[in-house]
């Protein structure tokens, strides 16, 4: 029954069977993706890469072909001669796109059978992601994910050929290596040779790239995998693939333009879209007091205001006892929501409470009157104050939240995102990119009671602002950037802080002590001692990057073989325990946890 292709070979994809081709003998090699019996014709939906076409199997043609054909079952393998013919009018099938032909077989071979799937093979599949995941070789079929990994194959072409053109050089950095700090943990893997001691799978390639610009290559670029072992989401994976950048003796402006100049490109190759350039930019300050957020999505407005003034000294003690301990008000207008249900407010407030709120005041604008539990507490200089900046109309909802400046900024930044997918205010399809710069060089970390970096320790500071590291450190602003497209960050770099002393100094105020920046970056505080040029760079997230040009909802869509939340791939069953012979070579011992 089965037969080898002989000597047989494709002469178009199923995909492809044009009207070109009307009239002509083709070969095609693909998967059985349904077969139809109707009224004596046999019909076979035959799928590749590239689309699906249809095979008539005819008796009056040959009677022994028609016949074998009934054994025929889903995704089988075969090969096919035929003549390609137009359908007979009114049989068109215009939402393919080889839907106005079909294919009158005259000889086929089954090269392979297949065991009934666990799922039809089409693009809208009703089974869940894990069985998908398990049976990955099936789903990746689907002409959805076939056609998010050829994009990503021509992103990563674009991304080669401007980036050559630029003159940068492609060059490998280790995977076994040692720790590069970029706020994850690391996976490690222990040495056989040398028992008890382990590398650390990068979680960037930074600390390599910056010697390579001390080496002298100028440009370097590299599409990598890169390793965090973090609490994942939708747009996290445990290795993901950056588009990793760094340039020598250039500022901030000119990484931004190359970035601007190779995102321009990829659009216009990969995807046929003209980017306006350049792209617009905010400072991270004007984001937060704006968009709530570090990647705010500019798409549309329903902006935050910050109502501290107005408030200050109100009746109502929520605002007035949080400003008075350092706090903010920050509050937004939600057009049109004035109908909202008590159900939909508590559900808003509830969602509000998992970025830590402690509370979501709101008014409905009605007409003749502000209804709200808090109205009673407003003066009406407050409400004049409020109408000023939030200009309500009757229908209107205003939500309000209190509380120290980076919580109340989220919370209103994630309600703002909130009530504009319920009002249906972000446009589909469009790309809208925007620069954040201007970050904050450090943080403070309550838990640990230690400053920590924004972005990673190598980051330079602004020059103006050095001289505030030692009097007030979080205010110095460092020269870094992110790039934000449609409300995620996509790509984030800096300029680098190219002398050692200085280095060292910030490792200090980290908490990093001597000796230990010693051990951990002490390869790199020496290569800073002997001619390093000022550098910078970038690394833009490929999966990211992809996953939003292809509209997919997770970047899962857009990677092969991803893992689960739970950093699981369910296909290998990875991760997996190894034996203990395997361990002893390692000179490991697994400690049961109970
Ligand atoms: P950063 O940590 O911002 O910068 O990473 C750059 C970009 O990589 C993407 N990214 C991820 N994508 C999927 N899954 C993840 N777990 C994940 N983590 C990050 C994001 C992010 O913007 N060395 C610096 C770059 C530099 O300074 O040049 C770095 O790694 O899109
Ligand atoms: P309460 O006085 O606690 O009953 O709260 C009255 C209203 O204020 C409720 O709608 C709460 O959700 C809201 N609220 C409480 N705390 C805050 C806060 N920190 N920021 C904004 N609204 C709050």
């Amino acid at each position: 029954m089965f037969s080898n292709i002989g000597e047989w070979r494709r002469s178009v994809y199923c995909g492809e069977v044009s009207t070109d081709h009307i009239g002509r003998e083709v070969t095609l090699m693909g998967w059985i993706q349904r077969r139809r019996d109707h009224g004596g014709l046999i019909f076979i939906d035959l799928r590749d890469r590239e689309g699906i076409v249809q095979l008539v199997f005819n008796p009056e043609r040959s009677k022994d072909v028609h016949e074998r054909a009934h054994c025929l079952r889903n995704e089988y393998v075969i090969a096919v001669k035929g003549t390609v013919a137009k359908r007979p009018e009114g049989t068109e099938n215009p939402s393919i796109r080889t839907g106005d032909v079909e294919v009158i077989v005259k000889e086929f071979r089954i090269l392979n059978d297949s065991l009934q799937t666990p799922f039809v093979i089409e693009d809208r599949v009703e089974v869940t992601e894990n069985l998908r995941l398990k049976y990955r070789y099936l789903d990746l079929r689907r002409t959805a994910l076939q056609k998010n990994l050829i994009l990503r194959h021509r992103v990563s072409m674009a991304v080669r050929e401007f980036l050559s053109r630029e003159g940068f050089i492609e060059i490998e950095t280790p995977f076994l290596t040692k720790s590069t700090p970029e706020g994850a943990r690391d996976f490690l893997v222990p040495s056989r040779l040398n028992p008890g001691t382990f590398y650390a799978l990068p979680q960037s390639p930074q600390i390599f790239k910056q010697i390579l610009m001390i080496a002298g290559f100028d440009r370097y670029f590299q599409i990598v995998k890169c390793f965090r072992d973090e609490d994942l989401r939708a747009d996290r994976q445990p290795e993901f693939t950056q588009i990793d950048l760094e340039m020598s003796f250039v500022e901030r402006d000119d990484v931004m333009g190359i970035v601007e100049g190779l995102l321009y490109h990829i659009f216009r190759t990969a995807v046929g879209i003209d980017l306006t350039l350049p792209f617009p930019r905010l400072t991270h300050s004007e984001a937060m007091e704006r968009y709530g957020l570090d990647a705010p999505d500019t798409r549309f407005g329903l902006e935050l205001r910050d109502v501290t003034g107005i408030v200050r000294g109100s009746a109502f003690k929520v605002f007035s006892d949080t400003i008075a301990k350092g706090g903010i008000v920050k509050a937004i207008n939600a057009k049109g929501c004035g109908g909202f249900s008590r159900k939909d407010l508590d559900e808003l407030t509830e969602y509000a409470k998992t970025f830590g709120a402690k509370g979501l005041a709101w008014i409905r604008i009605l007409p003749e009157e502000w209804q709200s539990p808090i109205a009673k507490f407003l003066s009406d200089e407050e409400k004049r104050g409020l109408t000023e900046v939030l200009k309500p109309e009757p229908g209107d909802l205003i939500l309000f939240s209190a509380d120290d400046a980076k919580t109340a900024n989220t919370v209103l930044g994630r309600i703002r995102l909130k009530i504009a997918e319920r009002l249906d205010l972000i446009p589909k399809g469009g790309f809208e990119f925007v620069w954040v710069t201007d970050f904050p060089l450090l943080e403070y970390d309550e838990g640990e009671g230690r400053f920590k970096s924004v972005h990673h320790p190598f980051t330079s500071p602004m020059d103006e602002d050095v001289e505030k590291l030692a009097t007030s450190p979080l205010e110095v602003r460092s020269k870094a950037y992110d790039i934000v497209l449609n409300g995620e960050e996509i790509g984030g770099g800096s300029i680098r802080i190219h002398r050692s002393d200085i280095q060292e100094d910030i490792f200090r105020r980290l908490g990093i002590s001597d000796e230990e920046a010693s051990r951990r970056f002490g390869f790199l505080l020496e290569a800073l001692r002997y001619g390093t040029p000022p550098h910078g760079g970038i690394a833009l997230g490929l999966d990211r990057l992809v996953a939003i040009i292809a509209g997919a909802e997770s970047i899962r869509d857009v990677i092969a073989f991803p893992k689960t939340q739970k950093a699981v791939c369910l296909m290998s069953d990875a991760p997996s325990a190894v034996d203990t012979k395997q361990l002893d070579e390692l000179s490991i011992k697994v400690i049961k946890r109970t």
